[in-house]
């Protein structure tokens, strides 16, 4: 008997009502427009998450594989009920954040990567994430985690986030965080901007192409120089440092 294998192995997605595109500007004076990817368009974004892997400041390296991993199983019907937006200014890729709906009542916010520093275009991407779990989705909570000081700093702090500790996240199953409809509504009218609809210049320019980010972070000149910092106990340090032992034992 034959059996069609991809039809086990491709979760079927549930029906999300699509974001509707919004528009702000940045403290810079650009307008940023945030919309929705879908699965034709993920290989233009993974070949600029793709550099980011190798990026240890400020856990680029972590959060970039992550989202690597989870936009090519979105593109490969191998991740269920995932939804992506992309933040361009100029149709230049400034951040990408990504999400998945657990139930009709509960969504779970997966990553938020900025491409573009210093004009809290992350937050933003954030705050937008945020406003389609609860306003669009009708998501009664949203499960967060942060993977970085900065991330913390931004939800957990930023939106006071409540402690969902008894509910392991999706995310290496560490401790959850929750973004409430109350909280969310609390922090509506000071983090959450944009406007509706985006005038259509602005609108055909973000569909037209994602084009590359002009200011991606990138890694440091000397690879060595991020572990030397103090304070640094990053993945890639301690990963050096049990190779060194590794060879001494072998000389022993
Ligand atoms: C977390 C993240 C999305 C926040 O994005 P953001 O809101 O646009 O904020 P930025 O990262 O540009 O800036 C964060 C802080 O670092 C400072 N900063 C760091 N690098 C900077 C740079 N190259 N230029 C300017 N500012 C920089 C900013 O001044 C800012 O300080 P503030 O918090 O006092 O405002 C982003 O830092 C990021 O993608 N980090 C790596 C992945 C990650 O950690 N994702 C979240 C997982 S929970």
């Amino acid at each position: 008997m034959s059996v069609d294998l991809e039809k086990i192995l491709r979760p079927i997605d549930h029906e999300m009502a699509p974001y509707e595109p919004k528009y702000m500007m940045l403290a810079s004076g650009e307008a940023v427009v945030v919309r929705q990817v879908f699965r034709d368009e993920i290989p233009d974004l993974l070949k600029h998450v793709e550099p980011l892997i190798h990026v240890e400041r400020d856990y680029y390296d972590v959060v970039a594989s992550r989202v690597y991993a989870e936009l090519l199983g979105y593109y490969q019907y191998r991740f269920q009920d995932q939804y992506v937006l992309a933040l361009q200014v100029d149709g230049e890729l400034a951040a990408i954040v990504n999400g998945r709906q657990v139930n009709p009542k509960l969504g779970l916010s997966l990553h938020t990567l900025a491409l573009r520093r210093g004009l809290r275009i992350g937050a933003h991407g954030f705050a937008a994430k945020m406003e389609y779990h609860i306003d669009t989705l009708g998501h009664d909570e949203v499960l967060v985690v942060a993977e970085s000081p900065i991330g913390f700093r931004r939800w957990m702090i930023e939106y006071k986030l409540e402690k969902r500790f008894e509910t392991p996240h999706e995310l290496g199953g560490v401790p959850s965080w929750a973004l409430t409809r109350e909280l969310f509504d609390r922090a509506r009218s000071k983090l959450v901007v944009g406007r509706r609809p985006v005038p259509p210049e602005l609108l055909e320019k973000a569909m037209e192409k994602i084009l590359p980010p002009s200011d991606p972070p990138t890694p440091p000149l000397d690879p060595l120089a991020a572990t030397r910092a103090m304070y640094d106990p990053t993945a890639t340090s301690l990963v050096q440092q049990r190779w060194e032992m590794e060879k001494g034992m072998g000389n022993a």
